[in-house]
């Protein structure tokens, strides 16, 4: 199964932070997760919201600012402001990392929020470029998305996310060409995950922080967890 770290070990770190990639790493995660948005100059960041303002001391859209007025911005967690891996990290620096480790890279489109043009052409020509294909996983609650991927790039896995329950999923997902559904946990079910694989789609649920339902889960057969804690996720995979 894969422990990701979603938005890295983010329950204890700076979400989306080289300092919280490498600490899930660490902290025994064989899965990242992060979310990518476009600057004003076309470069792919690494940061949840399309504003800054929730994460960084600033004000701002993603999409109006340049890569150096992004790097330029100091995280809000106080104890973490003067580390400079605490800095909005471009996805060419998470690559870098990805591919020194053998771990999975989940990389979230935020095209649900903004419709980024031609993001799914520049994220996989940076995945082609740092030759982490196998290494990665490519999501979005934007089924457009998942669709232009598969065309683009089919050797690469997506996965379906939402966060609503959708008529036929399975069937919905299978129309996507995507290799995974992603859902939200308050909508999984046994059942859910066993039609799935019957269905050859992983399941990976978000965002698991309670060891009960990652005891269930890991039971009912989930191919991955997302967690902000994977320590915590790491030490009940290891138990009998
Ligand atoms: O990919 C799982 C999860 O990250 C989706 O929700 O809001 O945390 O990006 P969110
Ligand atoms: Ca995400």
């Amino acid at each position: 199964m894969i422990n990701f770290a979603h938005r890295g070990a983010s329950g204890d770190y700076p979400e989306n932070t080289l300092l919280a990639f490498k600490e899930g790493i660490k902290a025994g995660a064989n899965g990242l997760e992060l979310d990518v948005h476009k600057t004003k100059d076309g470069k792919l960041v690494v940061i949840h919201d399309e504003d800054v303002e929730r994460t960084f001391q600033a004000r701002g859209l993603v999409k109006d600012l340049t890569l150096d007025e992004l790097r330029a911005l100091t995280c809000r967690k106080q104890l973490f402001k003067d580390s400079k891996e605490c800095r909005v990290p471009t996805l060419e620096e998470v690559l870098e990392l990805v591919k020194k480790h053998p771990v999975t890279l989940n990389i979230e489109l935020k095209t649900d929020v903004i419709p980024y043009n031609r993001i799914e052409e520049d994220v996989i020509r940076l995945i082609k470029a740092y030759q982490v294909q196998d290494q990665i996983l490519i999501s979005s609650f934007n089924p457009k998305s998942i669709k232009r991927c598969k065309e683009i790039a089919p050797y690469i896995k997506t996965g379906f996310l939402y966060h609503k329950p959708i008529d036929q999923v399975i069937q919905y997902a299978k129309s996507l060409q995507a290799d995974a559904i992603h859902p939200d946990l308050k909508l999984v079910s046994e059942a859910l995950i066993k039609e799935a694989h019957e269905n050859q789609l992983e399941v990976n649920i978000y965002t698991v922080n309670s060891p009960i339902y990652m005891r269930k889960l890991i039971a009912a057969g989930a191919d991955g967890i997302f967690t902000d804690y994977p320590a915590l996720l790491n030490e009940i995979m290891e138990e009998e």
